[in-house]
C-alpha cells in the first residue's frame, strides 16, 4: 500500500508531499561517512590537529578500536550502504591496519572513497590497496615545496608527486583502473597566487579533477593568513589565475572546481 507523506523542500521552504515509498527510499542509508582514526602524521597549521588542546579531547587522537570496527562491518552487512567515505580530522593511512581495512570494505561489497595527505611514500602493497578505491582526494595546497612544508609541516612535494606517479605506474602494470582522482588545494593569502601552477601540476599528473577551496579560519591556531586579508591587486591576480586555470584544465579534460564561496571571496577582495 502506498500513501502520501510530507517533507520540507528546503529549496522553496515549504512542505512538499511525495509518495511514501519514494520517501522511504530517500531515508535508506546509502552513504556512510566514517572517521576510522583521528590520529595524523601531520600538524597542518590551519587544522585543529595542530592544537594540543584539541588532541587532548576524548576520542580526538586515537584509532577506532577493533570491537567498534566489528560493529561497523556488522551494520554494513545488515544495511544497504553502497559507499563509505573515509574522512574526518585524521589520516586514514596512519592506521597500521589501513590496507587490511580497505580490503575488508571491498569484501563487504562497499565502494570506498577517501581523502589522504599522501605525505609518506607508499609501498607496492599500499599502492595496490589504493587502487581498490572508487574515489581518492589528495591534499596539496601548493607546488611551492618550501611553502608546503611551512604550512603542512612534515610533508614534501616530492613524496606526494612520487606517490601519484607510482600509483599510475602500478595501475598500468597490474591492469587495474585507477580511482577517480581529485587534488584539493586549500587557499590562503600565502599560496593564492599558485592557482595557475596547481592547474599545470594537475595536468602533468593526469588527475580527473582539480579543486580549490578557501581556508576556514580555526580559533586558537597560528594559521596562514586568510584570503580576505589580500589587497585588491593580489585578489585580482588570483581571479585572473582562476580563469586561466579553469580554461587550461578544461582544455585537458580535467574538471576544475571552485568550492563554496571561494570565487565570491576573491571578487569581494578585488573590488574592495
Ligand atoms: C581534515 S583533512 C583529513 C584528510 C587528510 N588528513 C588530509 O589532510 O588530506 C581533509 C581536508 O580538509 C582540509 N582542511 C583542513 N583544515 C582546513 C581548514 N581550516 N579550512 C579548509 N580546509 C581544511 C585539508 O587540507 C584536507 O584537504
Ligand atoms: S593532514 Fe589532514 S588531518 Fe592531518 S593535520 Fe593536515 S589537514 Fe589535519
Amino acid at each position: 500500500m502506498s500513501g502520501c507523506s510530507g517533507i520540507r523542500d528546503i529549496s522553496v521552504d515549504r512542505p512538499y508531499v511525495m509518495d511514501d515509498e519514494e520517501l522511504a527510499r530517500l531515508f535508506e542509508p546509502r552513504h556512510l561517512i566514517a572517521e576510522l582514526t583521528s590520529r595524523c602524521n601531520l600538524r597542518c597549521r590551519y587544522c585543529q590537529k595542530a592544537l594540543d588542546t584539541w588532541n587532548a579531547l576524548p576520542g580526538r587522537d586515537e584509532d577506532l578500536p577493533e570491537p567498534v570496527l566489528d560493529n561497523v562491518f556488522g551494520a554494513l552487512r545488515r544495511l544497504p550502504f553502497q559507499t563509505v567515505q573515509l574522512s574526518g580530522i585524521g589520516e586514514f593511512t596512519f592506521r597500521k591496519d589501513w590496507v587490511e581495512l580497505l580490503y575488508r570494505f571491498r569484501d563487504a561489497g562497499v565502494a570506498v572513497t577517501m581523502i589522504s595527505n599522501f605525505a609518506r611514500p607508499f609501498t607496492e602493497r599500499e599502492l595496490d590497496a589504493l587502487l581498490t578505491l572508487q574515489h581518492l582526494m589528495v591534499s596539496i595546497d601548493t607546488t611551492d615545496a618550501e611553502l608546503l612544508k611551512r604550512v603542512r609541516r612534515s610533508v614534501s612535494l616530492a613524496n606526494i608527486t612520487t606517490n601519484l606517479v607510482q600509483m599510475r605506474m602500478r595501475a598500468r602494470k597490474t591492469g587495474v583502473s585507477p580511482p577517480y582522482l581529485r587534488l584539493n588545494a586549500v587557499l590562503y593569502l600565502e599560496n593564492m597566487l599558485g592557482i595557475e601552477d596547481l592547474a599545470y601540476y594537475a595536468i602533468e599528473n593526469r588527475v580527473d579533477e582539480m579543486q580549490y577551496e578557501r581556508m576556514i579560519l580555526q580559533t586558537d591556531l597560528r594559521p596562514p593568513h586568510e584570503l580576505t586579508d589580500a589587497p585588491p591587486d593580489r585578489a585580482s591576480e588570483a581571479l585572473r589565475q582562476a580563469q586561466t586555470a579553469r580554461d587550461v584544465l578544461t582544455q585537458h579534460g580535467i574538471r576544475p572546481s571552485f568550492h563554496g564561496d571561494l570565487l565570491q571571496t576573491l571578487e569581494a577582495s578585488a573590488a574592495a
